[in-house]
């Protein structure tokens, strides 16, 4: 079976988990974090290199006050709780999403993690925090420009490759597979210049209720699959 080398996972339905079963949002999003720790546990274990999750969006600041206070504050205690063990496990983290403008003890966490675990090579676990789509493009947009600017890069000279580089996942493979959860059926501003060719598997579980079984779904509907990239044989994983 072909096993993506990068899966990236769209982590959605916390809210409506919690809601079927008469909870907060937040025993939702609490739920979802053990997904996740089961998640990262077994990815290795199934041939994943590479594993990143849409942790929180540059939209998801418009959500209530108390919702956003409550996902830092478990941001805070994934990376409090779990690093250590992260890291015994060969657990590499990056954090991809804009730095600036957050608490500066959630700042000093992400730098924490990321320091500790740099050497690290059984697993790449890159979390989407802040993060969106457009706004990468847009810092990225603005490094090229101040380089073309300052006379460090002529402006015919920019490739794919140039702004790939700009991008929070320089040095990071695209995704082969991206999986949404819940049933929705959007990237909602998720890696969009990174999916450009992966493949979409989205699937009506939330986010809370997944387990390898349906990680393993996933990697069947990916196997099945025939990835073209615009030409016409069928190739395999793309990194
Ligand atoms: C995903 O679950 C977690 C985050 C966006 C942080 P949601 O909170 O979006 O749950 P639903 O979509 O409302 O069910
Ligand atoms: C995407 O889910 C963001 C994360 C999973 C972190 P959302 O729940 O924010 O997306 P929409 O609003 O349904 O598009
Ligand atoms: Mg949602």
């Amino acid at each position: 079976m072909t096993t993506p080398a990068h899966v990236a996972i769209i982590m959605d339905g916390n809210g409506r988990w919690a809601k079927a079963r008469g909870l907060p949002r937040l025993a939702g999003h609490r739920a979802g974090v053990e997904a996740l720790r089961q998640t990262v546990r077994t990815a290795p274990e199934l041939g994943i290199r590479w594993l990143t999750v849409y942790a929180f969006s540059s939209e998801n600041w418009s959500r209530p006050k108390s919702e956003v206070s409550d996902l830092m504050g478990l941001l805070k205690l994934f990376i409090r709780r779990d690093l250590a063990e992260l890291h015994q496990n060969g657990v590499r983290v990056r954090i991809i999403g804009a730095r600036t403008g957050l608490e500066p003890d959630i700042a000093a966490l992400l730098d924490e993690a990321e320091t500790l675990t740099a050497g690290n090579q059984a697993l790449n676990l890159v979390i989407a925090f802040n993060y969106g789509g457009r706004d990468e493009m847009v810092r990225a947009v603005r490094k090229i420009a101040e380089d073309a600017a300052a006379g460090r890069i002529d402006v015919p000279e920019i490739t794919s490759e140039t702004v790939s580089n700009a991008l929070d996942t320089k040095d990071i493979p695209d995704p082969d597979l991206v999986i949404r959860t819940s049933g929705e059926m959007r990237l909602s501003n998720f890696l969009l210049w990174q999916a450009a060719y992966s493949e979409l598997v989205f699937l009506p579980c939330y986010w809370p209720d997944f387990t390898t079984r349906q990680l393993v779904e996933a990697l069947g509907e990916f196997a099945a699959r025939e990835r073209r990239f615009g030409g016409l044989a069928a190739r395999g994983v793309a990194s």
